[in-house]
């Protein structure tokens, strides 16, 4: 299906997350006018004087937005305004602190083009899914956040290393929560239709310890450079890009799951009206319990934000 041309793309906040994700959209190719809003006004228009050097191998222009209620009228609207994380936080523990900027966020931005999409990239993000599809009362399908899409690419540039292949030949998903209790959905994992687990290279793999390095590697790149935000700008664009083209592809994404009756990083197929629905993983035991858990400390949360 062809792009709207030029689909209207705000950024809230153009931190280095923000305008990675700019430049990414940039350098795919989007027909796209991006739109960049920040509390900071004087860093959103460098920004985009930096960023309109590069457009010149794109159809995507940017700018700076007018007000908050044009960015509320675009057509996808990404949130990664927030606290982020200190070295050594977790993600849960911004909560509290970027509760209240998605608060100004949505009501300043009111009111919300019916049709738009909102993805939230800002931590923790399937607590603000759940918070910003309250307040904007947009559908459950057009709040989604760009939750383990991240740790699943980690995830996979890991397997493809260990079997040689390349890293768009691994479906393997990393799930729950984009944040401490997240888990590698193993017994599902496929390479070429086979096993991942039936490799050689995995038949005496720790598993366990891979998974941890893929969870801790947000913590090391922000432990060496303070922040990270070249793999989330490729993640946010592929997410734009299939909404724009109604592409369908699955993503794991932290999405409205009916099964759990919460916000939760399972693989959903992505198109123009948002997440066309989950797709339910067939998990093991061992890792239904460590989904179940992820499940129930998110919903421990966003029961309080009702
Ligand atoms: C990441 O995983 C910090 O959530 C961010 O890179």
């Amino acid at each position: 299906m062809p792009a709207p041309t030029p689909a209207k793309i705000a950024i809230i906040g153009s931190g280095a997350v923000g305008s990675t994700i700019a430049f990414s959209l940039i350098m795919n190719r989007l027909p796209a006018e991006i739109i960049l809003s920040d509390i900071d006004t004087r860093r959103a228009g460098g920004e985009a004087l930096d960023l309109s050097d590069a457009t010149f191998v794109s159809s995507s222009s940017v700018r700076v937005a007018k007000n908050q209620q044009e960015v509320g009228q675009c057509d996808i609207i990404v949130i990664t305004a927030g606290a982020k994380q200190k070295p050594g936080e977790s993600r849960a523990n911004l909560i509290d602190r970027n509760y209240h900027i998605m608060q100004s966020v949505i009501k300043g931005m009111q009111p919300i083009n019916p049709n738009a999409k909102i993805i939230i990239v800002a931590n923790p993000v399937e607590i603000l899914c759940h918070i910003a599809q309250k307040l904007s009362g947009l559908p459950r399908n057009q709040v989604f956040g760009s939750g383990t899409f991240l740790d699943s690419a980690r995830l996979r540039l890991s397997v493809a290393e260990m079997l040689n292949v390349h890293e768009s030949s691994v479906h393997c998903y990393v799930v729950g929560e984009h944040g401490d209790n997240q888990l590698v959905a193993w017994s599902a994992g496929r390479v070429g239709g086979a096993p991942l687990l039936s490799f050689d290279q995995f038949k005496n793999a720790d598993l366990a310890h891979i998974a941890h390095e893929v969870a801790r590697k947000a913590y090391e790149i922000i432990d060496r450079k303070g922040a990270t935000y070249y793999g989330i700008g490729a993640c946010v664009a592929s997410l734009a890009e299939s909404v724009l083209y109604h592409s369908r592809r699955v993503f794991p994404i932290s999405c409205y799951n009916p099964e759990s009756e919460c916000y939760v990083s399972v693989p959903a197929v992505l198109g123009n009206d948002g997440v066309q629905h989950a797709v339910q993983l067939p998990l093991d035991d061992k890792e239904k319990a460590a989904f179940d858990e992820a499940v129930k400390s998110i919903k421990s949360i966003t029961e309080k934000y009702n």
